[in-house]
This record gives structure tokens, sequence and C-alpha cells, in this order.
């Protein structure tokens, strides 16, 4: 059987010179690569004690849909800015260049649930910080954060600091 690295493609100077895109397009175009990514990612919440799976906007949805399915939770989307319909609150963060704003809706987490986040990737952990930063305002514990791949080199885990943070393949450097 294929492990899950000979999955991703690496795609050297995307989007800019000198960045090595880890591209999922290969992986979800698989379908045993799908179902290994999907297990071993829930693989990382045996024992997990929690209520409800987060995900963001957009390949955080890809991964975080079917691993609450396979848990039998409910999904929370956090989207883009504007795209709720009811109330929300917001958090800014930092990109590379520039800055975005990410939202939920204000009803989607209840005071002392157990919150997993999933997303497929960790760079600086900016999103996934993001996202703690609204959980944690709505009164949601974050229990754990489980990701596909993570670009050591980006450090994203120090700003993580204090959250269980797993991932199932890394990769040196960004
Ligand atoms: C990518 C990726 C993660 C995030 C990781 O999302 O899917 O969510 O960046 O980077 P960070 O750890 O530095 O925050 P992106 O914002 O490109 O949007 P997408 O998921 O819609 O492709
Ligand atoms: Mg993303």
């Amino acid at each position: 059987m294929k492990k899950i690295e000979e999955y991703v493609r690496s795609i050297p100077d995307f989007p800019e010179p000198g960045i090595i895109f880890r591209d999922i397009t290969s992986v979800l175009n698989d379908a045993e690569g799908l179902q290994l990514a999907i297990d071993s990612m829930d693989d990382l919440l045996k024992g997990v004690d929690f209520d409800v799976v987060v995900g963001t906007e957009s390949r955080g949805f890809i991964f975080g849909v079917p691993i609450a399915y396979k848990e039998k939770k409910p999904f929370v989307p956090v989207r883009k800015k504007g795209k709720l319909p009811l109330e929300t609150i917001s958090q800014d963060y930092d990109l590379e260049y520039g800055s975005a704003t990410i939202e939920m809706h204000k009803d989607s987490i209840k005071p002392g649930q157990k919150v997993v986040i999933v997303d497929d990737l960790i760079a600086t952990g900016g999103t996934v910080e993001a996202c703690i930063k609204m959980i944690e305002r709505l009164g949601g514990e974050v229990v754990k954060v489980i990701f596909l791949m993570e670009l050591k080199g980006l450090k994203g885990r120090e700003r993580l600091k204090g959250y269980d943070v797993a991932s199932v393949i890394s990769y040196e450097g960004n």
C-alpha cells in the first residue's frame, strides 16, 4: 500500500518563486489516497473526548466533514468574511502578505463544548490561531488540532503552544 506522502504532489515555485506547494488534489483524486488521508487524520483523534469538529474554508472543509461524519459529531464551518447569513463573530489574521478575516456564526459553539479543529495544512499557524481565538470567545474549549500536513520550517506549532497539535505527515523547511 502506498504511503500518504506518495500521493501529495510537490510543486516548486508556486504560488511564488522559492515556495514548494504541497498539492492535495492528487490525494483526493485517488480513492485509496482519499481514504488513507481521512482515516489517518481520524486516527489522530483516538481517545479524544470532544463534541464538535470545526473546519476552515476551504481545504479544512474537505477533511473536516468526513472526519465529523466518521466520528458521528456535528461540523461547524469557519468561513471567509461575508459568507454567513446570521450573527457572526470575526477574527482578523495575518497572511504572508496582508491580512484576512474569518467568521463563525455566534450560535455555532455553545459554552463548554469541546472542539477539534481540522485543516489540511499548518504553515505559520495563523489561520488556526484565529480559529482558536473565535472558538474561545464563544466559550468553547479547543481539545485537539489536527492536520494532514505540517511545514516545520514555519514554526506554526510554536504559535499554538499549549494546544494539543498533531499532523499525519510533516515536511522539513517550508
Ligand atoms: C491554506 C491552508 C491552511 C492555511 C495554512 O489556506 O489550507 O488553511 O493556508 O497556513 P497558515 O498556517 O500560515 O495559516 P488558504 O488560506 O490558502 O485557503 P484555502 O484553504 O481556501 O485554499
Ligand atoms: Mg485553508
